[in-house]
């Protein structure tokens, strides 16, 4: 079981305010795909997207609006690495590790993320800048080594270019 976040307060479905907002958006989303094969995926996505995260209360709540246990929300959660329970940075830092950029050095720039940063794949910065993903391929194979922070691709990586990439962030 996954080390789950549990200080976020439910509000009611209907209540006022962002929070209430954002699980009415939700709602809508469990309510658009309302008997699909697959509908908790899109919905995890849509609630991951307007939090950032996954918190406890929102798993709960999915659970219980979709009629699903509460153990299966949290078994897809955890299954798909793209889901996370607890907070992510303001960046999010994915070094690949696929194939290509292994062999072309991509644990080397693993482990000058891991130094600089201080922290480990699947962790966040205490500031909440900066979290540390690992992820198998992110389509450019040719450039690699690669590393994707938010939006940007960074192509054939070295801890020196590594290390300016970061000090544009911080
Ligand atoms: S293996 Fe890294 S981009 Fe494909």
């Amino acid at each position: 079981m996954p080390k789950l976040d549990t200080g976020m307060v439910t509000p009611a479905v209907g209540g006022r305010g962002v929070a209430g907002r954002i699980f009415r958006e939700i709602q809508t989303t469990i309510d658009q795909t309302r008997g699909e094969a697959g509908a908790l995926i899109p919905v995890l996505q849509r609630a991951q997207g307007l939090i950032g995260y996954l918190p406890v209360p929102v798993l709960q709540t999915i659970a219980r609006d979709m009629k699903l246990s509460l153990s299966t929300v949290y078994g897809v959660t955890s299954f798909y690495s793209f889901f996370t329970t607890v907070p992510r940075g303001k960046y999010v830092v994915s070094i690949c590790m696929g194939t290509c950029c292994y062999v072309r050095g991509g644990e080397r720039i693993l482990n000058t993320l891991q130094k600089e940063l201080g922290i480990d794949p699947g962790e966040t910065t205490s500031d909440g800048l900066f979290s540390l993903e690992m992820v198998r391929c992110l389509g450019c194979c040719g450039l690699a080594p690669v590393v994707a922070i938010e939006e940007t691709i960074y192509r054939r990586m070295t801890p020196t270019k590594m290390k300016e990439v970061l000090s544009a962030y911080a």
